[in-house]
């Protein structure tokens, strides 16, 4: 009779992984929801100046010809908009991050702005 209940249980732990396995977020979905995801705005130029030039010409140039930054005149044929708006606002190395000081629609049209350099 033991037996029974056992390999009842069994089974039933058995469906609960099967059930769990389909339904918890698998290690792609989590990697997803980790990046930071890029609202939509429609690219307003000179917005975008007045904030790289408030905050990353010090650093990336006036011409944005780079110094202790590097140079982002050509940015837009190596990056994204998506992969400069996560990389601003989580900043890398040395460049600080921006989240929190930008807002994010400020952060995602100076990506825009800067990814159309090509
Ligand atoms: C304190 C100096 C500093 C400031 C301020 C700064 N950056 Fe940077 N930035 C860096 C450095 C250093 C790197 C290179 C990081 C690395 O790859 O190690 C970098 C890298 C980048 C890159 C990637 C370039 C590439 O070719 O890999 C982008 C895009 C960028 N910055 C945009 C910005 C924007 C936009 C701002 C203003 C909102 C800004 N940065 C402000 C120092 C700075």
């Amino acid at each position: 009779m033991q037996k029974y209940i056992m390999s009842g249980l069994f089974f039933t732990a058995c469906i609960v992984a099967i059930v769990l396995m389909f339904t918890l977020p698998g290690k792609d979905q989590v990697a997803e929801e980790a990046k930071p995801s890029m609202p939509e705005v429609v690219l307003d130029a000179a917005s975008a100046e007045t904030v790289v030039t408030a905050n990353c010409i010090t650093c990336h140039g006036d011409q944005l010809q780079g110094g202790v930054g590097p140079n982002l005149q050509k940015v837009g044929s190596e990056m994204t908009p998506e992969e400069i708006y996560s990389l601003v606002s989580k900043g890398k190395a040395i460049m600080p991050s921006f989240k929190g000081k930008l807002k994010e629609e400020e952060i995602a049209n100076v990506a825009q702005w800067l990814a159309a350099k090509k």
